[in-house]
């Protein structure tokens, strides 16, 4: 690893992604923050060890400019994400394009970008994935199949970097405390989402040993457990109804 690599984090202008970069930067890491809100990013460069670069997500040019002038890199920790959290039938295509494109696509592309810098650096990419791509999600449903697809594609992606000295893990959490998650449908399950800080340190626990997949908390665990063993169509059923009712309180 050059002395210089640094660790890319997407989405660190809020929530669990600028908590990661503050976590990692504190203890000597030396982070490229990015996001679009580029306030936020001048704001993070206030602590020693992050340089932020802005980057929009949404175009695909910018992500080749951005990872083509990117330096040397030990890490990617691909955290930006959007939700769309009412019923799909009020939504419209252009959101669930934009959500697909920003939670699938472009870490893609980042990823397949920046593949030789992470070979050269025997580097490591953790996937910031969601419960909610492990079980059923009604009223996210666009959200919980992006989110599914990274879990499956990071799990297999692991399998063959591995013989690129490339090492890649998948991090699920529940609810958190966030931008993302402080919306009217979430108000009543305010109280079950966990402290950005604590699911922060559970992601850097997951990027330093890097295993297949990791969900934080006894209570999610609990829940990705029953996951695998209850039928996919009741755990969908009973997640509707408490979603459902969590929208009407
Ligand atoms: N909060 C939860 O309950 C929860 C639960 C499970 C998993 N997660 C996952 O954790 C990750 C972080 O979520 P969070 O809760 O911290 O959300 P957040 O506070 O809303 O932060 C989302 C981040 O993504 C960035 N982003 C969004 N669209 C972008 C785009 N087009 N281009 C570049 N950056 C973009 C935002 O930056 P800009 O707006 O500045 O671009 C922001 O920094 C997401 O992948 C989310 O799915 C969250």
């Amino acid at each position: 690893m050059t002395t210089e690599s640094k660790i890319l984090i997407t989405g660190a202008t809020s929530g669990l992604g600028r908590e990661m970069a503050i976590q990692l930067a504190s203890r000597g890491d030396a982070i490229l923050a990015s996001g679009r809100r580029v306030e936020r990013l001048t704001e993070l460069q206030a602590h020693a060890q992050i340089t932020g670069h802005p980057l929009d997500l949404n175009s695909n040019t910018a992500i080749a400019k951005f990872c083509a002038e990117t330096g040397p890199l030990s890490g990617v920790i691909l955290n930006a994400g959007i939700t769309f959290a009412d019923p799909f039938i009020s939504g419209d295509f252009e959101t669930d394009s934009a959500l697909i494109q920003t939670n699938v696509i472009a870490n893609i592309q980042l990823i397949r970008s920046l593949l030789p810098t992470l070979k050269h650096n025997e580097g490591r990419i953790l996937i910031i994935a969601s419960l909610g791509g492990l079980t059923p999600l009604p009223y996210q449903s666009v959200y919980a199949g992006t989110k599914a697809f990274m879990i499956n594609f990071g799990l297999s992606l692991r399998e063959e970097l591995k013989h690129e000295n490339i090492k890649v893990s998948v991090f699920a959490p529940g609810g958190i405390k966030t931008e993302m998650t402080d919306i009217p449908a979430m108000k009543s399950l305010e109280k079950d989402l966990a402290p950005v800080e604590n699911i922060a340190a559970a992601a850097i626990k997951a990027y330093d040993k890097m295993p297949a997949l990791s969900v934080p908390g006894a209570q999610n665990k609990l829940i990705a457990g029953v996951s695998k063993l209850a039928p996919r169509g009741f755990l969908a059923a009973q997640a509707e109804k408490i979603y459902r009712k969590a929208r009407e309180n």
